[in-house]
């Protein structure tokens, strides 16, 4: 995890920096709230923001309000050297995760972080949970494809035992995702919790997974799929159900594309373009999207399919929002698509 600290007194920041390395955090240092945005204007990986009230230019509060804005999904606890009651309202108006009242022990500063960032996720569950319920039962349909597509390609090769082994495969695979799904959705708060406290999750595995999860489906369709992988093993810090979730509505959704097309192509990418965000292309040959529909694809129930919900890139837009990623779409009709998802790096 990354703190960000910002103090203008050099020596409280050093202080600051020192103990909360010991205790095992990665750390940022500023000494302005100027320089501080500067960093979350660079994209710099950033888990929580510790900050002074008073400083000279940009106080705490007007940082708490920048921060609110760019990263809406970052804590921040405020550091004042008096209990100012009026401070502490403003603070709290604007959304402060916590306090502490100098001076304060580093136990003090630690249960703090412990409190607040617990909390951040629970409230990141919460909000996730309400939202997605009806989003999460509908992901249970993805496995469903996939048992449905191993099956018709099992039929159709039975005499190819290597062919109808993998199906089997395949359905097996997707019976144990709507195990995992139903597990997940009793238990929403686990994958958060569990996977960001255990720091990273390694994104080619998940792509990988996601492909292999497909592998009946699309050779049933006679889809061609490749993989152009860096060479690396890149961790991001989020829940590995959720990301998962996200690849495999970008996948099913180029499969749909692809239906009426000769020629039939998804490429999964990964590139590092800069040096804090891992990019994820997922591009194919299929109809393309009008430009007059791209932003609207991404809202909730929007579907130009008969058996659509328009759920999943619903889905995919909360995942990485909600990971401090970004996505970008581009798209020809009658050529195909390109989604790019920057997902930001759990930092060494
Ligand atoms: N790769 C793509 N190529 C062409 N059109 C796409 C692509 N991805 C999404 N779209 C368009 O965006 C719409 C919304 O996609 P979304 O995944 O949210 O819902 P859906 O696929 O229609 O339904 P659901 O995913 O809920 O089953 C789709 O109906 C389709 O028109
Ligand atoms: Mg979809």
């Amino acid at each position: 995890m990354r703190v960000l600290i910002v103090d203008d007194e050099k020596q409280d920041l050093q202080s600051l920096s020192i103990a909360l390395r010991s205790k095992g955090f990665k750390v940022l240092e500023s000494t302005s709230a100027t320089q501080a945005l500067g960093f979350i204007d660079r994209q710099e990986s950033i888990h929580l923001v510790l900050t002074d009230y008073l400083m000279p230019g940009m106080d705490g509060v007007e940082l708490l309000k920048a921060v609110r804005q760019k990263r809406p999904h970052v804590p921040v606890i405020m550091m004042t050297a008096y209990a100012d009651k009026d401070i502490a309202i403003e603070a709290l108006h604007n959304k402060c995760d916590g306090f502490l009242e100098k001076p304060f022990t580093l136990d003090q500063l630690e249960m703090e972080i412990k409190r607040v960032t617990i909390q951040t996720v629970r409230s990141m569950n919460v909000s996730w949970f309400s939202r997605l319920v009806p989003k999460i039962v509908h992901q249970i349909n993805n496995p469903l494809m996939s048992i449905t597509g191993a099956a018709e390609l099992g039929m159709l090769e039975l005499n190819d035992t290597e062919t109808v082994r993998r199906c089997f495969e395949g359905i097996l695979d997707a019976v144990h995702r709507i195990g995992e799904i139903n597990r997940n959705i009793l238990d929403m708060r686990k994958p958060f919790i569990t996977e960001i406290k255990e720091g990273g999750v390694e994104i080619h595995a998940v792509l990988n997974e996601t492909i292999d999860s497909f592998y009946g489906l699309v050779r049933f369709k006679g889809i061609e799929v490749g993989k152009e992988f860096i060479q690396k093993e890149v961790q991001v810090v989020g829940s590995r159900f959720a990301i998962e979730q996200l690849f495999k509505n970008l996948v099913m959704n180029a499969i749909d594309a692809l239906e009426e097309k000769a020629h039939k192509r998804i490429i999964v990418k990964t590139e590092l373009r800069t040096p804090n965000y891992i990019s994820v292309y997922i591009s194919d040959t299929g109809c393309g999207i009008p430009e007059n529909r791209l932003d609207t694809i991404f809202k909730p129930f929007f579907t130009d399919k008969k058996e659509g919900n328009g759920l999943g890139l619903a889905v995919v837009k909360d995942v990485v929002e909600s990971m401090n990623g970004r996505i970008e779409v581009k798209s020809k009709v009658g050529k195909g698509t390109i989604f790019r998802i920057d997902l930001p790096l759990e930092t060494e």
